[in-house]
């Protein structure tokens, strides 16, 4: 599906500095990131100045400044996770996908990223799925993961044949 214009998305927000976080989490959900050329739109739209734009943009979790896959796994690295083996499901991750914390896969299904905490401490180690909570998670788990998020994808492309 077409994402939706971004004049459609700011429409009736014109000279709306109070619209700024809802205009960026409805650009976020329709491109998947924030692009530059989408925060200088909204700054002009807004009224906002570019450098208060990027501040929101940056600052928040929500938002990304780079592409996002279509599925995104964020392994807890904290403390308590750590010691319960999260690096291991980090390595596992970014060694079946190929590519590092932070970065997207070349054919767009899936990002990884690693926090400091997801404030589920006890339950760890903790990954997310596109905003989900696993807990107690272990490598083979996120193989498992990995490869049912994969077969989701192809099923939809044998269906849109
Ligand atoms: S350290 Fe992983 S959830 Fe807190």
């Amino acid at each position: 599906m077409q994402p939706q214009p971004l004049d459609s998305i700011l429409e009736g927000r014109r000279s709306r500095p109070d619209q700024l976080i809802e205009t960026l989490l409805d650009i976020q959900q329709q491109y998947g990131y924030l692009s530059e050329a989408s925060l200088r739109t909204v700054s002009d739209c807004l009224g906002v100045p570019l450098m208060d734009v990027y501040g929101v943009a940056s600052f928040y979790k929500a938002f990304s400044l780079t592409p996002r896959g279509k599925n995104v796994i964020t392994v807890c690295t904290g403390t308590a996770c750590h010691v319960r083996g999260a690096q291991l499901n980090l390595n596992q991750a970014a060694g079946q996908l190929g590519v590092q914390p932070g970065e997207m896969t070349r054919d767009g299904l899936f990002t990884i990223n690693h926090v400091n905490c997801l404030g589920a401490c006890a339950l760890g180690p903790v990954v997310t799925v596109n905003g989900s909570y696993q807990h107690h998670v272990t490598p083979g788990e996120v193989r498992k993961l990995i490869k049912s998020l994969s077969r989701d994808k192809m099923t939809e492309e044998n269906l849109d044949d």
